[in-house]
């Protein structure tokens, strides 16, 4: 989703503008631009093309500046063209980067097309650059400052004005903004990743704050004016994620990833305890009476799986609600229920906001499960569990997801003993099975190769139907939406025993059907359900356990998983269908790390 990178420094900033665009790009985006200061004033560049074309315009133009701004946009306001790519210029002399949504954009658009300005664009950050305009009288933070207290929505924004070119002023309001600090000058960006290798300390700006920068100062005010005196902490940004290496796209090496992940995940876990959660998790997770798991996406789908988790092995009642639907309701809750935000980037605003609303209602235990400490989600719950899975930067959300699965079924069985419902002999066997998994995962992205003969003749289809029972349910669902989302195959899942409910009426020889049966107390209703697929003509695709007594046929095709993996094998059976999700688009010609329309981090509603 869209970025914000902008620097104040002595030297000349457009290479550190253009490197932190390209560290954004992983979030996906549809247009970038830049605005500096140079010495003939106040110039700016956008592309609907790549950050490399930006570039290289840039070099042609030999654009020079110590300072500006710039972006990267994933469209909300207005279609993906030029007009509406930022920075936003306001009288020539004026610019704004604008992450979010501002709600009352028309009301104030009408205000300022009747004062005078004339819109060239279709965006709400247009106004956001009118309006600044209009308050400015020589100082952008006093401009800035009334501004952005008659936005309503969310916004990150930087600003800068040709007057006053050693100075970016930016603000936030439920979008992500941070101040980098270093030697030679200060950054502002939504995201710490865009300034690897540039700034060494962090600020986090709050809702509410506004911040001025000049190359050697920093100045942060509350919503109130209070002046903010919190010293930058010193945090290090991975850099290894955004190497790509010998893989062809970073979803390919985030699935190759996944052993690793999982074994830095378990490294020093001896005991299931709820230190593991952070020092306050014994406290928040004592006499909890019920879980309340909140998520959107793929995150979701983890959710789905720990359901089955926590009912099984905890034994405590859960319930998982995408965000979206949950903060818009009135749900009846527990005071002592543990909510369970899952979020891979700790920024996405519907689960953010369903956290608040959990808040609000007087839900106070919290618990986060993200993998990005810097967040705000990270920040906001009372305890946390971080994932080790490292920076993800694939749309599609592959090793983020497993990470979550082992740090979930930690939880459950923690919350299980906890409960007495798990006894140490069950405990030790668990941890033994979670040890296992690294190596378990490794021969699973063996399978690849049968993958890749599956991928190539579901390439050529439009739709596919996903199947599972229990456990494998959600993982039938996040294979679905893989697929969907990186091939363009309408693709659906549903647990089997729904089949006869609707789906089965779509099935002919045209529909693919990806069937998981694991050798559970489920195999036998499974190859029911294969059979009716069989007898309308349907292709059944099918993961198998080693054991299952299932094999290949007329129209049936297996590949064995390595051994059956009991109550952790939803993180097994993830893996081949986020290979054959990968392999499809890849035959497709699909850009499998840019899928069309979607983002990396959606952090508007
Ligand atoms: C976007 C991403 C998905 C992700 C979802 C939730 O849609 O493309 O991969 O699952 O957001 O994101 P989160 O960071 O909260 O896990």
């Amino acid at each position: 989703m869209c970025g914000i990178v902008g620097a104040v420094a002595r030297e000349n900033i457009v290479p550190a503008l253009v490197e932190g665009l390209r560290r954004l790009e992983y979030r996906g985006y549809d247009s970038c631009g830049v605005a500096v200061n140079s010495a003939r004033g106040l110039e700016r560049m956008r592309s609907i093309e790549r950050v490399s074309h930006l570039d290289s315009r840039l070099r042609r133009a030999r654009l020079e500046s110590a300072s500006g701004i710039a972006h990267t946009r994933w469209a909300t306001h207005g279609a993906p063209a030029i007009r509406n790519a930022h920075p936003m210029l306001s009288g020539d002399a004026l610019a704004v980067v604008h992450n979010g949504i501002i709600e009352n954009y028309e009301a104030l658009r009408d205000e300022l097309s009747n004062a005078g300005y004339a819109f060239v664009s279709q965006t709400d950050t247009e106004v956001i650059a009118h309006l600044i305009h209009s308050l400015y009288d020589g100082d952008l933070f006093a401009a800035v400052r009334e501004a952005v207290q008659r936005l309503r929505g969310a916004y990150a924004i930087a600003v800068v004005h040709e007057d006053t070119p050693h100075i970016i002023v930016g603000a936030r309001e439920g979008s992500p903004l941070l101040i980098g600090a270093a030697e030679d000058g200060n950054f502002i960006a939504s995201d710490a990743l865009a300034l690897t290798g540039r700034a060494d300390r962090f600020l986090f700006l709050d809702d509410g704050d506004v911040c001025e920068l000049t190359r050697d100062t920093i100045r942060v005010v509350t919503r109130n004016g209070e002046p903010v005196e919190r010293e930058p902490q010193r945090i290090s940004v991975e850099n290894s994620a955004v190497e790509l290496g010998s893989y062809r796209h970073y979803m390919q090496k985030e699935i190759f990833e996944q052993p690793e992940v999982v074994a830095a995940t378990l490294r020093g876990v001896e005991a299931l305890t709820p230190e593991l959660f952070g020092d306050a998790a014994p406290a928040t997770f004592d006499g909890i009476d019920s879980v309340q798991i909140l998520a959107c996406g793929t995150s979701y789908y983890a959710g789905l799986v720990a359901k089955y988790w926590l009912e099984t092995i905890a034994k405590i009642k859960t319930d998982v609600e995408i965000a979206s639907e949950y903060r818009y309701r009135e749900p009846v809750t527990s005071r002592r229920a543990l909510v369970v935000t899952i979020s891979q980037s700790g920024e996405t605003a519907d689960t953010l906001a369903a956290l608040k609303y959990a808040q609000s209602l007087g839900q106070t235990r919290t618990l986060t499960v993200c993998n990005v400490p810097s967040s705000a989600m990270v920040q906001l719950c009372g305890t946390r569990y971080l994932t080790r899975a490292g920076q993800e930067v694939g749309v599609a959300s592959t090793k983020a997801f497993t990470a979550q699965l082992v740090a979930l079924f930690m939880l459950a069985v923690t919350l299980g003993r906890e409960r007495g419902h798990v006894t140490a002999l069950r405990e030790s066997q668990y941890l033994q099975q979670l040890h296992g998994l690294p190596q378990m995962l490794t021969s699973m992205l063996e399978l690849e190769p049968q993958i890749v003969a599956w991928a190539t003749r579901l390439a050529e289809k439009e739709n596919a139907l996903f199947l599972g029972r229990g456990l494998q349910y959600p993982v039938a669902l996040e294979g679905a939406l893989k697929l969907k989302e990186i091939s363009y195959i309408h693709a659906e899942a549903y647990p089997a025993g729904e089949l006869k409910h609707g789906p089965l009426a779509l099935v002919t020889e045209a529909m693919p059907v990806i069937a998981i049966v694991p050798d559970d107390a489920m195999q036998e209703k499974m190859k029911s359900n294969i059979q009716e697929v069989r007898a309308r003509g349907g292709q059944v695709y099918v993961l198998a356990d080693k054991d299952a007594q299932i094999a290949s046929e007329e129209g049936i095709h297996v590949i064995r998983m390595p051994a059956h993996y009991g109550p952790l094998s939803p993180v097994l059976y993830t893996v081949p269908l986020q290979l054959l999700a990968y392999h499809t688009a890849c035959t497709r010609g699909a850009d499998v790390d840019k899928p069309r329309n979607l983002a990396k981090s959606v952090t508007v509603e």
